[in-house]
C-alpha cells in the first residue's frame, strides 16, 4: 500500500504563540521517521511564520484557498505563485466552507486547482454532499457533478490536472459534527470517485491516479478504520489537527497502515 497523506486544516484558528507551540510539538514528534506524508494548512496570514517554524522538518505546508488568477485587482485574495514563494507545497480548494460561504462554483474551484498546479503546488480538491443530498441518496451524483469540471484540464501540454492533484471527500454533514461517516458509507463514495477517475483519465496507470482522502470528524479513534479502506489515500483533519497529540496520533495511525 502506498504512503497515506494526512492534512491538518486549521481553518480560521491559531495565533503566533499557539502556532509556535503546535509546530514545536509536531516537528519533535518523530514523524519524519514514519512512512506517512503530513501537512498543515494554517490561515494565510500565518504561512510565513509556519514556513520558518517547519524549516528542516518533513511536515509540508499548505494553504486553505487560492485565487485562480495570477495577480490583479482581487482584494483579499492570494495567488498560487505567492503561496509557492512562501514555501507552500499544497493548497486546499473547494472546501465546503468556501463553496458555501464564498459562493465558489465547481468551475471556479477547477480554475483554482489549475492555477495551483501550474505554480507547482498540489491542489487538494474537496468535494462532498450536504445533509439534504445525503438524505435524498444523491451523494454520488453530487460528488461527480463537483468533479466534472476537473476532467480534461491540462497543466501543460499532455499533462492532465488529474495527475497533479489530490481529492478529498468530505460529506458536509460529517464536518465538525463529531459524527464521521461510517467506513462502509465512505467506501462506497470513494470507490465511485475512483471509478470516475478511471473513466476521466483512462490513459493513466493506477499508480498515477490521485490519492483520495476522507474528511469529516476524523479523530484518533476512527482514523485507523477509515485508513484501512483500500480506496482511502489519507485524511483531511479539521478540529483534531489543532490538538498536537491528536494529530500526531492520526499521523502515526496512517504510518502503521503502510
Ligand atoms: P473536522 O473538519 O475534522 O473538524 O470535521 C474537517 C474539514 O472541514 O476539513
Amino acid at each position: 500500500m502506498s504512503r497515506k497523506l494526512i492534512i491538518g486544516n486549521w481553518k480560521m484558528n491559531g495565533s503566533l504563540a499557539a502556532n509556535e507551540a503546535l509546530a514545536r510539538a509536531l516537528t519533535t514528534a518523530g514523524l519524519e521517521e514514519k512512512p506517512v506524508d503530513c501537512a498543515v494548512c494554517p490561515p494565510s496570514v500565518y504561512l510565513a511564520q509556519m514556513a520558518g517554524l517547519l524549516q528542516g522538518s518533513s511536515l509540508l505546508l499548505g494553504a486553505q484557498t487560492v485565487h485562480a488568477r495570477e495577480s490583479g485587482a482581487f482584494t483579499g485574495d492570494v495567488s498560487a505563485a505567492m503561496l509557492a514563494e512562501l514555501g507552500c507545497k499544497l493548497v486546499l480548494v473547494g472546501h465546503s466552507e468556501r463553496r458555501a460561504g464564498h459562493g465558489e462554483s465547481s468551475e471556479q474551484v477547477a480554475a483554482q486547482a489549475l492555477a495551483a498546479a501550474r505554480a507547482g503546488l498540489t491542489p487538494v480538491v474537496c468535494v462532498g454532499e450536504s445533509a439534504d443530498d445525503h438524505d435524498a441518496g444523491l451523494m454520488q451524483d453530487v460528488v461527480i457533478a463537483q468533479l466534472a469540471p476537473l476532467a480534461g484540464l491540462e497543466v501543460e501540454a499532455g499533462v492532465l490536472l488529474l495527475e497533479k492533484l489530490v481529492l478529498a471527500y468530505e460529506p458536509i454533514w460529517a464536518i465538525g459534527s463529531g459524527e464521521a461517516a461510517t467506513p462502509q458509507y465512505v467506501s462506497v463514495v470513494l470507490e465511485c470517485i475512483h471509478e470516475w477517475l478511471a473513466e476521466a483519465a483512462p490513459a493513466l496507470a493506477e499508480e498515477a491516479l490521485p490519492r483520495v482522502l476522507y474528511g469529516g470528524s476524523v479523530r484518533p479513534d476512527n482514523a485507523s478504520e477509515m485508513l484501512s479502506l483500500h480506496a482511502c489515500g489519507g485524511l483531511l483533519v479539521g478540529g483534531a489537527s489543532l490538538v498536537a497529540e491528536e494529530f500526531i496520533a492520526i499521523c502515526s495511525a496512517a504510518a502503521a497502515q503502510v
